[in-house]
């Protein structure tokens, strides 16, 4: 069954327009628009609608995220390198007062020491990391729950 409250808005921060040209030991070989195509699949399973947002304008990705409140009921957010030390989209992420799961296609773990850092992560209710795109399946799982709950 559908959670009553299915709006999803799934937002790809700097850099993500790039999949497909991106080292692929991190990335894997889908571009945005792949990941987009798998990711509508994934929601229909789960009966959420998805919309899609990507910019590389730091300005434009707070505005969308602030401008939220009323178009979605939860939000998967992948700030790609921002997430690391935007404290604007921290506050945005926090104006907009959605659930929020925080993904990323690559490990971030295990990678360089900077990207362990996330400036998002106490906003959000769940983390999904490593996992390529099969990790918004996981993150739309839990959002989905958020959403039901
Ligand atoms: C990323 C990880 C970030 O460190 C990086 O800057 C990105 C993508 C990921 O999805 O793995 O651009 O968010």
């Amino acid at each position: 069954m559908s959670p009553a409250r299915s709006r999803v808005e799934v937002m790809h921060g700097v850099n993500l327009d790039m999949l497909g040209r991106r080292d692929p030991a991190h990335y894997g070989l889908l571009t945005l628009a792949d990941l987009e195509r798998q990711v509508r699949e994934f929601a229909r399973e789960l009966g959420l609608e998805v919309h899609f947002f990507q910019t590389n304008s730091e300005s434009e990705f707070v505005e969308h995220l602030r401008e939220l409140a009323n178009s979605a009921d939860g939000l998967l957010i992948n700030a790609g390198a921002w997430t690391h030390y935007s404290w604007a989209i921290h506050d945005a992420l926090e104006i907009a007062a959605l659930p929020a799961v925080e993904v990323h296609l690559s490990n971030v773990e295990a990678r360089e020491e900077w990207r362990r850092v996330s400036v998002v992560r106490d906003l959000c209710v769940a983390r999904v990391v490593g996992q390529g795109v099969e990790g918004y399946r996981e993150a739309l799982v839990r959002l989905s729950k958020e959403l039901d709950g």
